[in-house]
């Protein structure tokens, strides 16, 4: 169920708000309506689920904080509805909407607004303060978080004697101490330098774990929002343009818009091994027969294959020459000739940038596992090479693949130190387009079969080509 649900909200700010709302609908533009009223938020729709991080990005001005405001009760909508577990909050009383607010939302700033002249410690409390608990269980509770935070044994300090980062792990240690389902932070750690910034991120990330909250996260930091952000909505002018998950995001954006906005992020570390792993059916079970093994090898052109038990668990792989050794040996199950070396596993959820090195290596494509080793598609090292290669300039990265000269014309006033005549043939393939980017010199180190291995003798198993250009 959704624990915060916006049914096409609307905030004006100014004179006449039913008006400014009207005109909208009726296709007037915003910015024509300024002297009756400023359009904040315009038709906001979106659920937030439980445990779920949605991210709110948009530039300055696009109406990110009076959103989260409107969740948080603080602003009524002008039109439209916002519930907090299922309970519209524009029906409550005073009352009930302050008891709504003490029992479901917590709330982080970008500026820490600690009470300069009570402790750490307090400031941690506050909000159990105002709940009404006890002051033993209270401190208790605040210490409990303060160390959740990492600031353990700072709670008789007072925030100016701490650095901004260590105030922030203040501010977030007191709204976790209330221990509300749903956490709004607003800009929370836009104020920190870039290292601290990572670190509370990280941290965030890693809390949220096993908090399992409900948190709306605004942020203008696009690498921010992708690292963190369940899904993400990314606002314009008042108007939510897209909504979805990063990967979403930055390979199918709504319109132009998006598109420029998430052109600098860095893909490498948001798009993951799922987004490029495969479908393979270079895959045989353990128990089946050397032969049924050899008719997969002939029908998959490939020279290995992934070996899995009845439930998908991966046990190896098995290569064509083990495979046809066991026929001769009247072997009646693969199981004896498994290979366990060799094979690189990564999750799903691997960012692309920590895919390089092992691919690279890799003497078969990767295996994408989960967390039960089950194998759920595999990676050949051509996939992650042009992921790379379509990453664009905004990344920085090279091309990988730069294509030879036809013909190398003679130089005479090449200096015979750097002459390296004696070097080995390129090999065929990628090794011998590769530049000297880690992955495709490791290529080169073996020779490249078609299918993306090392060929026959690899004992790793391949996925066809077809694929491999996705
Ligand atoms: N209390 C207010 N009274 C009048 N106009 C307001 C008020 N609060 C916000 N606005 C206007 O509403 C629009 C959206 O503001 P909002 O603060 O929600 O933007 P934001 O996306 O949070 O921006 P920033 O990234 O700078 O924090 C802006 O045009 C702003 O001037
Ligand atoms: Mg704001």
């Amino acid at each position: 169920m959704a624990v915060v649900r916006a049914s096409h909200v609307w905030k004006v700010f100014g004179r006449n708000e039913k008006e400014v709302v009207k005109r909208i609908k009726a296709g007037a533009d915003r910015s024509d309506l300024t002297d009756l009223g400023t359009a904040a938020v315009i038709d906001a729709s979106f659920e937030v689920s439980k445990g779920e991080i949605f991210v709110v990005m948009g530039l300055s001005g696009s109406g990110k904080s009076t959103l989260i405001r409107m969740i948080n009760g603080l602003w009524a909508p002008s039109d439209g509805t916002i519930e907090i577990a299922g309970n519209d909050i524009g029906t409550m009383s005073t009352t009930e909407l302050r008891q709504a607010r003490r029992d479901h939302i917590s709330m982080v700033f970008q500026h820490f607004a600690l009470l300069p002249h009570r402790t750490v410690r307090e400031n941690a409390a506050y909000a159990l303060n105002l709940q009404g608990v006890a002051r033993g269980e209270a401190i208790e509770r605040a210490d409990t978080w303060l160390d959740a935070v990492g600031l353990g044994g700072w709670g008789d300090k007072y925030p100016n004697q701490l650095s901004g980062g260590m105030q922030q792990r203040v501010g977030l240690a007191r709204a976790l101490a209330a221990e509300t389902d749903i956490l709004l932070m607003d800009e929370a750690f836009s104020a920190l330098d870039p290292l601290i910034r990572r670190e509370m991120q990280d941290q965030l990330v890693e809390l949220q774990a096993s908090l399992g909250k409900t948190i709306v996260f605004i942020t203008h930091d696009l690498n921010e929002a992708m690292y963190l952000g369940d899904r993400i909505a990314v606002m314009r002018d008042g108007r939510i343009a897209q909504i979805g998950t990063s990967e979403d995001i930055l390979t199918r954006p709504t319109d132009d818009y998006v598109a420029n906005f998430v052109q600098d992020v860095d893909r490498t570390r948001v798009l993951t091994a799922s987004s490029i792993m495969q479908d393979t059916n270079a895959v045989v079970r353990h128990s089946a027969s050397p032969r049924t093994a050899m008719r997969l090898f002939e029908r998959e052109r490939v020279s290995g294959l992934f070996v899995i038990d009845s439930t998908r668990h991966l046990l190896g792989t098995v290569s064509d020459s083990s495979a046809v050794r066991a026929a001769r040996e009247d072997a009646t199950a693969l199981s004896d000739h498994l290979e366990t070396e060799g094979i690189l596993t990564v999750g799903p959820d691997t960012p692309l940038s920590e895919l390089f090195a092992p691919s690279s290596t890799a003497r078969v494509p990767l295996a994408v596992v989960d967390d039960d080793n089950r194998l759920l598609g595999v990676i050949p090292r051509i996939a992650v090479l042009n992921s790379m290669s379509q990453l664009g300039p905004a990344t920085g990265e090279m091309p990988l693949v730069t294509p030879l000269p036809a013909t190398v014309e003679p130089q005479d006033d090449i200096d015979p130190s750097l002459d390296d005549s004696d070097a080995p043939e390129p090999k065929p393939g990628i090794a011998a387009a590769g530049n000297a980017d880690e992955p495709a010199h490791a290529a080169s180190s073996t020779t490249t079969f078609p299918d993306g291995t090392d060929g026959p003798d690899s004992g790793g198993p391949a996925d066809d080509t077809k694929g491999a250009d996705r």
